[in-house]
C-alpha cells in the first residue's frame, strides 16, 4: 500500500487521528497480544485496537463451554474473565505498542459506581479512549440490564462522562425496542461516540442429553449470522447522530471489505472486526485494500465521504413481509 493509499484511509474518530477505518474488537483480541505472533500480522493495519472488557476487580469469568460454533457464527459467554483495572493499568498498558495504533480501553461493571471508578482509573492512563460496555449479555448484573434501559444508559454515560476527558465511546446493545431513542439519551448524556452493535443473545442445545451447551446457559451471537441485523441498527442510529456529529464503529459480522464498505454506507465513521479474526487474523489488511479500490473506482477520495451515503428507497407502506 502507497503513502495515497494510506492517505484514504486516514480517518478522525472524535478527535482521534487513526490510520484507517479498522478497530479489532473487544474480546476478540485480548489485551491487544493474541495476533502479534501470527506471522504477517501488524497492528499498523488497523486504527484503533479495543482491550477486552474490564472491571474494577478481577474477574475468572463464567464456566465452559464458553464458545460454540453456529451456522455463521459463534455463541460466547466468556463471563468478562480479566485481571482488573489496576493490572491492566500498572502491568500491561506500559507494554502496548503506542507507536503502532491507538489502543481503547472496555469498560464494564455491575453498578454505576463501578463503571465511574474504572472509567477514572483510565482517564489516568495513556490509553487513547475509553469504550463502556453496556451491552454485555454474559453477566448477571449490569451490561445489557443497563443498556436495554435508556434511564439507566444515560445515567451510565453520565457517569463517565464526569470520570474522563478522553473520547468516551458507548457501546448500544441490539437486545431493546428502540435503539435510537438510547442512542439520543446516550449522547444528552454526553457520549462522544457509539459501537454498534454488541452481540445478540442466544442459546444451544444438545438434544440427546437434553442440555444447553454454554455454561451460562445462554451467549452472545456473533460473527455474519448477525450482519444483516447490525447494519439495521447502525442505519437507526446514524439517523440520530449525523444531526450531533457523533461518529459510530459499526461491527457485527464483518468478514469482508465489501462488508466493511455496507457498514461506512450505512452510517459508520470506522468498522469494526472482531469473529473473523479468529479464523481470518490476516484479515484487515485484505479489508483496507478493497476500501481503498473501491473508493478509486467510484472517484471518493476519503472514506468519510462515504459515510452514511446509503440511498434508500420509497416503499409504500413499512411493512417488508
Ligand atoms: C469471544 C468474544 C468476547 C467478547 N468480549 C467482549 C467484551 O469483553 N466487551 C465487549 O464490549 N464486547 C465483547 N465482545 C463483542 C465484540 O466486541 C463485538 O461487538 C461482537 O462480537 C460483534 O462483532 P463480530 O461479529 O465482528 O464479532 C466479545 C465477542 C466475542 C466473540
Amino acid at each position: 500500500m502507497n503513502a495515497e493509499d494510506r492517505e484514504m484511509l486516514q480517518t478522525q474518530l472524535c478527535g482521534m487521528s487513526m490510520q484507517s477505518p479498522l478497530v479489532l474488537l473487544s474480546g476478540c483480541v485480548g489485551f491487544g497480544e493474541e495476533y502479534t505472533r501470527v506471522k504477517g500480522f501488524s497492528n499498523r493495519d488497523v486504527g484503533a485496537v479495543c482491550l477486552k472488557g474490564t472491571t474494577g476487580n478481577p474477574r475468572l469469568g463464567n464456566p465452559p463451554h464458553r464458545v460454540f460454533e453456529t451456522p455463521a457464527g459463534m455463541l460466547n459467554a466468556i463471563g468478562l474473565q480479566n485481571p482488573g483495572v489496576d493490572h491492566v493499568v500498572r502491568e500491561i498498558l506500559p507494554q502496548l505498542p503506542f507507536d503502532e495504533t491507538r489502543f481503547i480501553a472496555n469498560v464494564s461493571g455491575s453498578t454505576v459506581d463501578e463503571y465511574y471508578e474504572v472509567t477514572r482509573r483510565f482517564d489516568d492512563s495513556p490509553i487513547d479512549a475509553i469504550e463502556i460496555n453496556i451491552s454485555c449479555p454474559n453477566v448477571k448484573e449490569g451490561g445489557v440490564a443497563f443498556g436495554n434501559d435508556p434511564d439507566m444508559s444515560a445515567r451510565v454515560v453520565e457517569a463517565c462522562r464526569r470520570a474522563t476527558d478522553k473520547p468516551l465511546i458507548t457501546k448500544l446493545s441490539p437486545n431493546q425496542t428502540d435503539i435510537a431513542d438510547n442512542a439520543r439519551r446516550c449522547i444528552e448524556a454526553g457520549t462522544d461516540a457509539f459501537a454498534v452493535i454488541n452481540t445478540l443473545m442466544g442459546m444451544a442445545i444438545d438434544s440427546e442429553s437434553r442440555s444447553t451447551v454454554i455454561g451460562n446457559n445462554q451467549g452472545g451471537l456473533s460473527g455474519p449470522a448477525i450482519k444483516p441485523i447490525a447494519l439495521l441498527k447502525v442505519h437507526q442510529v446514524y439517523q440520530v447522530c449525523r444531526d450531533h456529529a457523533v461518529p459510530i464503529i459499526g461491527q457485527g459480522g464483518v468478514a469482508s471489505g465489501e462488508d466493511a464498505l455496507e457498514f461506512i454506507i450505512a452510517g459508520a465513521s470506522a468498522v469494526g472486526v472482531g469473529t473473523a479474526l479468529f479464523y481470518d487474523p490476516l484479515i484487515c489488511s485484505r479489508i483496507n485494500r478493497t476500501i481503498v479500490d473501491y473508493l478509486r473506482r467510484h472517484g471518493i477520495g476519503a472514506v468519510e465521504q462515504l459515510v452514511g451515503s446509503l440511498l434508500l428507497n420509497e416503499p409504500e407502506s413499512g411493512c417488508s413481509a
